[in-house]
């Protein structure tokens, strides 16, 4: 079938669907590149984060686990919190500790709160926030979010937030550095999420909508940034597909 359409007009068709937003699961729309955690993300993200992030409870257990070997009435920060899922476990789990969970995102802070009216949460954004000083800083999946040169500063930054002996509980999403290998992750990543229940459309828009948003680093580039701004000693804890979890001691 011949079009009528001219080239400019194709052009400017696709430049048109590219920009608008189109579902990427449990109620949620996002256009490419515009990935943000607010716009009805919030009351939805409990639900939304387990269906992406394999071993996600699981990690958090491990999470509660970790906490065992800090100080009994320590002090536990929880970066990037979200709705303050493993922050209310943490308080739960270890009553005499002092937990606090940060996140920069508003309806993030407004849901935690809401699901946990006696906890206590900061709405700051990590760059510009003083870390203050703690024995166990928590950061998952956040750092995969802050761009990479401010990225250092901010690793930098809780290893000299923590008391001696204290430690950060690092998880991220990491990519691959061979193009093989990443598309081998990238496919068993997508199957995961197909067996979630979201369809390869919701997939493909939903990360299209992380791309020059979420910064994933190798397990090697994670592991190199850890052992340059100071930690002494790196221990792996947890991995599942792309995800990786590790614990650095001061
Ligand atoms: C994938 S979620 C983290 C999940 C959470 N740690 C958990 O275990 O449920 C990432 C969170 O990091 C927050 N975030 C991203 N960049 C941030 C920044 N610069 N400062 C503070 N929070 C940030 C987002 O608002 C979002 O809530």
């Amino acid at each position: 079938m011949e079009s009528s359409e001219s080239l400019d007009q194709v052009r400017a068709r696709c430049a048109r669907a590219d920009s608008s937003a189109s579902p990427v699961g449990d109620g949620i729309t996002r256009a490419p590149g515009k990935w943000t955690f607010g716009e009805g993300l919030p009351r939805v993200f409990n639900r939304h984060v387990r269906r992406s992030i394999p071993g996600y409870d699981e990690l958090h257990a491990k999470c509660l686990e970790h906490a065992r070997t800090l100080p009994q009435a320590g002090r536990l920060l929880d970066l990037g919190c979200s709705t303050g899922t493993l922050t209310q476990k943490l308080r739960s789990a270890y009553p005499n500790a002092e937990v606090v969970g940060v996140d920069r995102e508003p309806g993030m802070i407004e849901e935690a709160y809401r699901l946990d009216p006696t906890g206590h949460y900061v709405c700051a954004d990590l760059a510009q926030f003083d870390l203050g000083r703690w024995d166990g800083v928590f950061a998952l999946y956040v750092l995969q979010f802050i761009p990479e040169d401010q990225r250092w500063a901010l690793l930098r930054k809780i290893r000299e937030a923590l008391l001696p002996g204290g430690s950060l509980l690092l998880a991220e999403k990491v990519r691959e550095k061979d193009p093989l290998e990443e598309a081998r992750a990238r496919a068993e990543y997508h199957a995961f999420k197909r067996a979630q229940g979201f369809s390869q459309a919701e997939i493909l828009a939903k990360e299209r909508s992380l791309s020059g948003v979420l910064f994933p680093w190798t397990v090697d580039e994670n592991l190199r940034a850890l052992a340059s701004v100071g930690f002494q000693r790196i221990e792996p804890l947890f991995s599942s597909l792309c995800f990786h979890a590790w614990i650095a001691w001061v």
